[in-house]
């Protein structure tokens, strides 16, 4: 029988499970990244490849992952070690939270970079920076990318404030955080689509982008990143999702649960689209424009809007709180294993991860401005380390957490877990045995020109 509790504690309810999850699925990845990968990437039919990778791959394996998460009852990498024994197959998966963890590291090292640009813009709409004029506003973003000094104070701050939340652990820190600030971050966007219908036949030039699918646009590049955003937008493949399973009650239902977060996830990045492409055409900017699109964008809708002051700080204050519930996430599956394994408290083991993952964000933040030539492939440390963690990393780890909880571990222990019933355990099982690994299989032998 499998641990019923984890000694890191436990959430204290089914709804506080679901909002740090769904906490941990939205965050930058659906407002800052969604829109300018779909920008990037031509609109429409990428939004179709991404929906539809959040579906017949995402969802499954978040299922899956949180199974494994609560059957284990520790970190990943312990998690995976003990299911290994469990079902009498080779150790080395526990290599597959090793994985994880390095990949959460290498990602909050950017995550904390971008999330630090958010603040910087909280302070900002705080003091009037913003104003109806697109090229005002590109110069105020121009401005704060040039300055190392900025990023990298902006950068240390957020990352000062994920350890903090982290160090008080799962009930006082992750699940306080959350409740609020995902209420109220969902109220802002609707207000925010409601200024872009304001914009006329920009909101509709804005609806099909998003909208109307044109697949000429899309190339292997453009689905891989399509499938990587699915894993990362939704948390998935590296073990956060897997550590915060390992902290949920016996007999919540994993699937349902799983439904409602990636529900909410999806709904969060299509309201961002459709709230900041119709800002886009009206201001005639790119929306190929890269990582700064939502920076030269919304700050427009709060120059022009009456109380665009107020909304602006808000948006702002709760994109960092979307940022600040996905990083600790993020950081969680290292923290929980120096815990187990090296018995550090866990106010040292955040401290010493924090102060990793904040030097390797110091050179994030430098290769935006200074070190911007320093390219390896034609991409700076900040576009490798996306490329890396989001394309490569996590559908990676996806891949192997569906097989091992597909192939590997008793079917018997899954259900137990899982508790669904027959015709929809049935569903679950295919996709994840087959459906999952051959798309994420496929989607790397057409990147690598093998089919
Ligand atoms: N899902 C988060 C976002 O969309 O911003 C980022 C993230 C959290 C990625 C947790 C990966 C992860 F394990």
């Amino acid at each position: 029988m499998a641990n019923t509790k984890s000694i890191h504690g436990e959430w204290s309810s089914r709804f506080a499970y679901i909002l740090a999850a769904t906490g941990s699925a939205v965050g930058l990845g659906n407002i800052w990244k969604f829109p300018y990968i779909t920008g990037e990437n031509g609109g429409g039919a990428f939004v179709i490849v991404y929906l539809g990778c959040v579906i017949a791959i995402g969802i499954p394996i978040m299922i899956a992952e949180t199974m494994m998460g609560r059957r284990g009852r520790q970190s990943p990498i312990n998690t995976l070690k003990t299911l290994a024994t469990e079902a009498n197959v080779n150790k080395n998966w526990k290599y597959l939270g090793w994985m994880g963890v390095i990949a959460g590291i290498l990602i909050l090292s950017y995550y904390s970079v971008i999330a630090g640009w958010a603040t910087a813009y909280v302070v900002k709409a705080f003091f009037g920076g913003f104003s109806a004029d697109a090229t005002v506003i590109k110069t105020v973003f121009d401005d704060l990318i040039a300055s190392p000094v900025q990023l990298v104070f902006w950068h240390t701050l957020f990352m000062i404030a994920t350890m903090s939340v982290v160090m008080r652990g799962v009930r006082g820190g992750l699940e306080r955080a959350v409740q609020l600030l995902m209420p109220s971050l969902f109220a802002i966007l609707i207000l925010l689509v409601g200024y872009a219908m304001t914009t006329g036949e920009y909101y509709f030039q804005g609806l099909s982008f998003l909208f109307s699918p044109d697949f000429s646009e899309i190339d292997s590049d453009a689905v891989l990143t399509a499938m990587g955003h699915a894993f990362f937008t939704l948390g998935l493949g590296m073990g956060a999702i897997m550590v915060y399973g390992s902290y949920l009650p016996s007999h919540v239902s994993i699937a349902k649960t799983s439904l409602y977060i990636a529900g909410a996830d999806t709904v969060v990045a299509l309201l961002a689209g459709i709230a900041i492409f119709p800002l886009v055409f009206a201001n005639g900017l790119e929306p190929g424009s890269g990582p700064g699109l939502i920076f030269q964008t919304l700050p427009i809708a709060f120059g022009n809007m009456t109380g665009g002051w107020l909304f602006g700080v808000l948006f702002f204050v709760l994109l960092v709180f979307a940022a600040l519930t996905s990083s600790i996430s993020l950081i969680e599956p290292v923290v929980a294993w120096l815990v187990e394994n090296r018995g550090l408290s866990r106010v040292k083991a955040s401290v010493l991860s924090g102060v990793v993952t904040w030097a390797l964000g110091v050179s994030v933040a430098l290769s935006f401005n200074v070190w911007s030539d320093f390219t390896f492939f034609d991409k700076t440390i900040f576009d490798c380390l996306d490329y890396l963690t989001a394309n490569l990393m996590l559908p990676i780890g996806g891949f192997a957490i569906a097989v091992f909880a597909g192939w590997f571990m008793q079917q018997k222990h899954v259900q137990e877990e899982l508790e669904m019933p027959d015709g929809q355990y049935m569903v679950w099982l295919f996709l994840v045995c087959y459906v999952a690994p051959a798309a994420v299989f496929l989607v790397f032998l057409h990147v690598l020109g093998i089919f």
